[in-house]
Order: structure tokens, then sequence, then C-alpha cells
């Protein structure tokens, strides 16, 4: 699982950044990470992933809230196709080199697809809040990297699709679980196996989607979300998002267990705060 923040490490520079296809933005609780690769429709590599787990690794301990958008009118096209070329993107491994000829060892590219499956996976970390903010196209990729957040805020322009079997692929960037989480088996094996396009409306109407609103509104429904889940108690919402979190593969006395552990925990604190208050 992702690493927890480390504000000790540095994180990745403006020219870093740039070669990814990424603008990250911190201030104060708050990061604004955007693809942003507008030639390419906002297409992400492998370097856009590993510097994204980069970015997860190296957050100010200060921040709470992630919120991940694209440039433009486009969330993100997807991996960028080149990747499957065997030229590969200048100046990155490419996804399928020297599996023709059976010189690529299996083992080095699952190791390689778990590097880069650490771009998406630290999202989920529970002292962080992650929104991405969609406007059009999420495509593959860009569609799993949505699927990584907490919150979906949708621009009512927004589609989702899960192009990955149209290409002879499988979903392989964390999307899957999230995906069945929310929309259940039946639906996701119609999503992923026809690879249609799934509208805002439709996507809130599945659970895709937190709040769709209209394409000029969507910074101002973002900035209202980051508001309000920054009136909460930062130690409470950590402790609730893991309890939420885990609750999908917990049995109901697990998870009722698992409540009363991490309320003991809150009250603890909240004693220890108190009595320190009266100190
Ligand atoms: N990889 C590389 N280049 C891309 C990608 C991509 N995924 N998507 C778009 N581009 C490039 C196009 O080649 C084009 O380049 P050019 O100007 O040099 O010809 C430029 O971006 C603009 O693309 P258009 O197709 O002209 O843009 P349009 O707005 O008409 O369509 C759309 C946008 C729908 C996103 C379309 O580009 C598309 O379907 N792209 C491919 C999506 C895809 O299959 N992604 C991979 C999914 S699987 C996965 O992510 C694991």
């Amino acid at each position: 699982m992702a690493q927890a923040s480390n504000a000790s490490v540095a994180p990745p520079t403006d020219d870093e950044l740039g070669r990814a296809g990424l603008g990250l933005a911190v201030e104060g609780q708050v990061a604004r990470i955007t693809i942003s690769r507008p030639e390419r429709r906002n297409a992400m590599t492998g370097r856009t992933w590993t510097t994204l787990a980069e970015i997860g690794r190296t957050l100010p301990a200060d921040v709470r809230v992630v919120v991940v958008s694209g440039e433009g009118d486009i969330f993100s096209a997807g991996i960028d196709l080149n990747m499957f070329t065997p030229e590969g993107v200048d100046g990155e491994r490419s996804i399928v080199a020297g599996l023709a000829d059976g010189s690529a060892d299996p083992a080095d590219l699952e190791g390689y697809i778990a590097e880069l499956q650490e771009g998406f996976l630290w999202l989920r970390r529970p002292d962080l809040v992650t929104i991405a903010a969609v406007r059009g196209h999420a495509i593959g990729a860009g569609f799993q990297l949505a699927l990584s957040c907490d919150l979906r805020i949708l621009a009512d322009d927004a589609k989702f699709c899960m192009k990955e079997p149209a290409l002879g692929l499988v979903p392989d960037l964390t999307g899957t679980k999230p995906l069945v989480d929310i929309v259940g088996v039946h639906r996701a094996v119609e999503i992923c196996l026809t690879a249609r396009r799934v509208g805002a409306e439709e996507a809130r109407d599945l659970g895709l989607a937190e709040l769709v609103v209209p394409a000029e509104e969507l910074p101002g429904a973002v900035d209202d979300a980051v508001a309000a889940v920054l009136a909460t108690d930062r130690d409470a919402a950590t402790a609730t998002k893991a309890l939420l979190r885990q609750a999908p593969d917990n049995t109901l006395e697990e998870q009722i267990a698992a409540e009363r552990r991490a309320q003991v925990g809150r009250l603890t604190a909240l004693a220890a705060g108190m009595a320190a208050g009266q100190g």
C-alpha cells in the first residue's frame, strides 16, 4: 500500500513534473494536481504515474485534501498509446518491449506495473480526502485515476469509458475494485466489456459521481467540497475514512469491532485534550 507522507523527502521538481505531464500546487491543507499534456488530450505515461506516486510520498504533512483534474476541457485520454509501441514514449520504457521475441521477463514487467499502480494507490490513504474533478473524457487509465479518488465531482460534459478490453487489455491500474464496489459485478462487466461511454448523469445515477454540475460551475463546486471537508476534525476524518474503506471487505462483526476500537481511540484523544486544556 502507499506510504504515508514524508515531508522531509524532496517533492518532484517543476522540471520533473513537466516531463511527467503534471502540475502541482500545494497551498496549506490543499494540494491540486493537474494532468497537463493538452496536446495529447492529457494522455498519461509511465512517468506520469511514477511521478504521481512521488507526489504522494512527498506531500507536506499539512495536506488533507487532494484535488485531481485535467488541464482544459478533458480529464484524460488515458494511457499514451505510444506506450504500446516497441519504440515507446521518448525517454521511457516501452511496456511491450521484448514481449514478442520472449526476451522480456514477465516478472519484471509485473514489477513495473506495480510501480505504476503506486501512482493510483496512495489516493486511498485515510489521512487524505481525494477528489477527482472531471471535465470531458476520462478514458481507461483516466477513469481508473478518477476511481482511485474518494469523491468524483463531474461537469455535465464528463464521460467515463473503460476502454482497455476494446484494446485487448485489462484495466490494471487499480480501477476494477472500486468500480465493482460502486456499481456491482454485473454493471461493471457491462461497462468494461462494452467499453461504452458513461455520461455524467448516468454516472451519478450509478454512484460513480457524487455530484454533477454545469461545466462552468465545476471549480466552485470543488471548492465547496474542499471547504466542507476541511471543516471536519482531521483525526476523526482519518479514522472514519479508514473505517469506511475497510467496510466492504469486513463482516458485520469485524466492522462493528473496528468501530469500537476506533471510537475508543477517538475518545481517549478527546479526553486527553480536555484534560490538557484544564491543566
Ligand atoms: N495517447 C496518445 N495520443 C493521444 C491519445 C492517447 N491516449 N489520445 C489523444 N491523443 C492525441 C491524438 O493522437 C492527437 O494527436 P495529433 O494532434 O498529433 O494527431 C491529439 O491527441 C488530439 O486527439 P484527437 O483524437 O484529435 O482529439 P479529439 O478531441 O477528437 O478526441 C479522444 C479525444 C476521444 C480522447 C480521442 O483522442 C481518443 O479516443 N483517444 C484515445 C483514447 C484511448 O484509447 N486511450 C487508451 C485507453 S486504455 C488505457 O488508458 C489503459
